[in-house]
């Protein structure tokens, strides 16, 4: 579904991404995890086009896409959440969500905001798309609640539930327990399965390694803009130069507290 292959981008002098290349199949979970500044959230903004690679190329379903507009990636089905949230704190959780349905159009957000240009029964699909997603991500009964009041985990639920109502093929999610408690976690990991089971293909960064472990097929790691390793989830967790990129050499165990920091 998705082959990269060796994308860089610099930041003057700095090399946050250096010549990675990954493949994705068709209904896979990849966890994508690594250190703090290794590249991982600047990988993400290379995909969906907030960045244009300085070298490399990315090729998904066939079509290459490094470079092109962000709307023009999203159209083609390539989806994301954002490491650190972003709602619009004030408006209601379905309109919220009913932006991500503008997330393919060129006017994009200023077009949901300043009153959707549609015709009445196109409003009317968005809505009910809207709500059948909050639905899937158990947030049914909080449409009308304003985004900003909503609990942290919540608020990462609208999200999602944004990424997910233009029904992407591809989801991105940077981070989606971020600042979670662990019952929060543990919700959030069944909702990334039940992602998983309607279909839709994702990666998922995430410093939660005993999360990644349980959800993913696969693992890959960056290390200063490097992918120092990509396989099963046990071979990664015991992989040398993994636990030596994270805490030197003292076991992988401590990686998720040393994470949390
Ligand atoms: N727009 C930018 N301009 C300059 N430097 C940037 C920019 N975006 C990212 N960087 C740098 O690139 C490197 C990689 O950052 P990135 O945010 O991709 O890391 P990350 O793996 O997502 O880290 P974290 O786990 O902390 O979220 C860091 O050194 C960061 O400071
Ligand atoms: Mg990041």
């Amino acid at each position: 579904m998705l082959r990269i292959e060796g994308i860089t981008k610099r930041f003057g002098g700095l090399t946050a991404v250096g010549g990675v290349s990954l493949e994705v199949s068709q209904g896979e979970i990849v966890g994508l995890i690594g250190p703090n500044g290794a590249g991982k959230t600047t990988f993400f903004n290379i995909l969906t086009g907030i960045y244009k690679p300085d070298q490399g190329s990315i090729s998904f379903e066939g079509a290459e896409i490094a470079g092109i507009k962000p709307f023009r990636i999203a159209q083609k089905g390539i989806s994301r959440t954002f490491q650190n949230i972003r709602l619009l704190k004030e408006e209601s959780v379905l309109d919220n969500v009913k932006v991500g349905m503008f997330r393919t159009t060129n006017s994009g957000l200023w077009a949901s905001i300043l009153g959707f240009r549609t015709a009445r029964h196109e409003e009317q699909f968005v809505i009910e798309e809207s709500l059948r997603i909050l639905e899937t991500v158990g947030l049914k009964g909080y449409e009308e609640e304003v985004a900003g009041s909503l609990s942290y985990g919540n608020q990462r639920r609208v999200e999602i539930a944004r990424a997910l109502v233009s029904q992407p093929k591809l989801l991105l999610l940077d981070e989606p327990t971020a600042g979670m408690n662990a019952g929060e976690v543990q919700e959030m990991t069944e909702l990334i399965k039940q992602i998983k089971q309607n279909g839709t293909t994702v990666i998922l960064i995430e410093h939660n390694v005993a999360m990644v472990v349980e959800l993913c097929d696969r693992i890959a790691v960056l290390d200063h803009g490097v992918k120092i390793a990509d396989g099963e989830p046990e071979a990664i967790i015991s992989h040398p130069d993994v636990i030596e990129a994270y805490i030197g050499k003292e076991g992988i165990g401590e990686v998720s507290e040393h994470a949390a920091h």
